[in-house]
């Protein structure tokens, strides 16, 4: 089984939305895991040109990075986004990634029935996070993925992976300081991975 995380964050190992997606990716422990940091590959923006629904190729992707993700992504059982909250929204690098994959949905939609799940990271303490995570969500519904969330105690963890750098006194920490956003990432990517292999066992 394989677990593809995708990282949307521009920043590179500083990235706060990588470390919990590392959490998560290292929570399957008995699958195999591929992090893709979306800014280390060359993606072209969607111009649009709906070559995609006449099910012609892209001609972005002729000289792009794409292709190579795509292969990644339809060998996935399991797909993990994260992405730090721009604006309340996706990064721009992610969002270039989201439109041109149009191509895989119009392609009979090649990631239905990956099992998905999102984790966020903010500024704010309230910067975003959940319309982030929405925006991810809805992402995977119109690719047919099959959209989970984590599942831990009902009194103390959220449905999804997510923090900010602010703390509740007002003071500032990176991802690796807050609790709630690691254990609400590991247990997202426990529970892509379970869904996953039981979609996996079931032989559908
Ligand atoms: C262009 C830009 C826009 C941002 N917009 C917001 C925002 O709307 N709300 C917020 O809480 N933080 C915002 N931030 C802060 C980031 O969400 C925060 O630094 C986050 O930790 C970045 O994640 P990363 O370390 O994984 O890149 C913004 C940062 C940048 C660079």
């Amino acid at each position: 089984m394989l677990i593809v995380g995708i990282c949307g964050s521009p920043k590179s190992e500083r990235s706060n939305t990588r470390f919990l997606l590392e959490h998560a990716l290292e929570a399957v422990s008995d699958s195999q895991t591929l992090m893709l940091n979306i800014r280390d590959f060359n993606i072209h923006h969607c111009t649009g040109c709906d070559s995609c629904v006449r099910k012609k190729p892209c001609p972005q992707s002729a000289d792009d990075d794409m292709p190579e993700i795509e292969k990644k992504l339809i060998d996935a059982d399991g797909i993990i986004i994260a992405a730090p909250s721009y604006f309340t929204s996706v990064p721009g690098v992610l969002k270039d990634f989201i439109d041109r994959s149009r191509a895989m949905k119009m392609n009979d939609h090649q990631l239905k029935d990956k099992v998905f799940g999102a984790i966020t990271y903010a500024g704010l303490r309230y910067g975003g996070q959940e319309h982030v995570v929405d925006v991810l969500n809805r992402y995977a519904l119109g690719q047919g993925m099959i959209v989970v969330g984590s599942v831990g105690s009902p009194v103390k963890h959220g449905t999804f992976g997510s923090g900010s750098l602010q703390t509740d006194e007002g003071s500032w920490r990176s991802a690796k300081d807050d609790d709630l956003a690691v254990k609400g990432s590991t247990l997202l990517g426990m529970r892509v991975a379970e869904i996953a292999k039981r979609f996996r066992n079931s032989g559908e």
